[in-house]
């Protein structure tokens, strides 16, 4: 990823799965607390407390990466008109994330608010398939472009040398 330190991608990566992994945890205690489902397991009570805590100071990291790709990245990426519609469905659908988040946080009518965890958890879930499509496809043409670039190297070999025989 351009522009970023070398540690970013692996770190937006892992933060990415670490509030995927425990949004899955909490979704369980959801569908008992909200829609009365009977499920055979749901995560005990302190468990929930410590998982949605980190859960939602995950999110948060989740938040403060996107705020840096925007000024870099997704900026970039626009300009170039490379990845436009799959980069601009993840970054929609964070901010969906964040705003329903608020909405579960503190909505108090109870309709309400089982509309928006259940909004969330979707929102959630549904996230996965762009994601996983825009990484592939960048992860793809930072490939080509490295490769074209090498090719490119190969081919301003001669030039190379030939102002090193000017220079000589
Ligand atoms: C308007 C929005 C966006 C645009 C136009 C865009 C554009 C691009 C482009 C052109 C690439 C190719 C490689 C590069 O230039 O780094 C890429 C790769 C990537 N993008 Fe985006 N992007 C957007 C939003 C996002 C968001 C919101 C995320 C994550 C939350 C994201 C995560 C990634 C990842 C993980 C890669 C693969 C990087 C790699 O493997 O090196 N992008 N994007
Ligand atoms: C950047 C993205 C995200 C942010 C900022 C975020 C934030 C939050 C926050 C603040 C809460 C309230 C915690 C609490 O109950 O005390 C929450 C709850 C929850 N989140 Fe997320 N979340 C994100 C992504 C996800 C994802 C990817 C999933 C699902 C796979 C998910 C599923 C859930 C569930 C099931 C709850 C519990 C809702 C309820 O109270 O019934 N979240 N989230």
């Amino acid at each position: 990823m351009k522009g970023y330190p070398s540690w970013f991608l692996r770190a937006l990566l892992c933060t990415l799965l670490l509030v995927l992994v425990s949004g899955c945890l909490l979704a369980p205690t959801t569908l008992v607390m909200r829609m009365d489902l009977a499920l055979p397991w749901r995560l005990p009570g302190d468990a929930r407390v410590l998982t949605a805590a980190a859960h939602a100071a995950v999110g948060f990291a989740v938040m403060t990466m996107l705020g840096s790709l925007w000024s870099v990245h997704m900026r970039a990426g626009w300009r170039r008109r490379r990845h436009r519609v799959s980069g601009a469905i993840v970054g929609a659908l964070l901010v969906l994330l964040a705003a329903s988040a608020v909405a579960v946080y503190y909505l108090g009518d109870e309709r309400l608010a089982l509309i928006a965890a259940l909004t969330h958890l979707g929102i959630g879930l549904l996230l996965v398939l762009p994601f996983t499509w825009h990484w592939l496809a960048g992860r793809r043409s930072r490939h080509r472009h490295a490769s074209l670039h090498a090719v490119g190297g190969q081919h301003d070999a001669p030039s190379r040398r030939h102002a090193g025989g000017r220079g000589a």
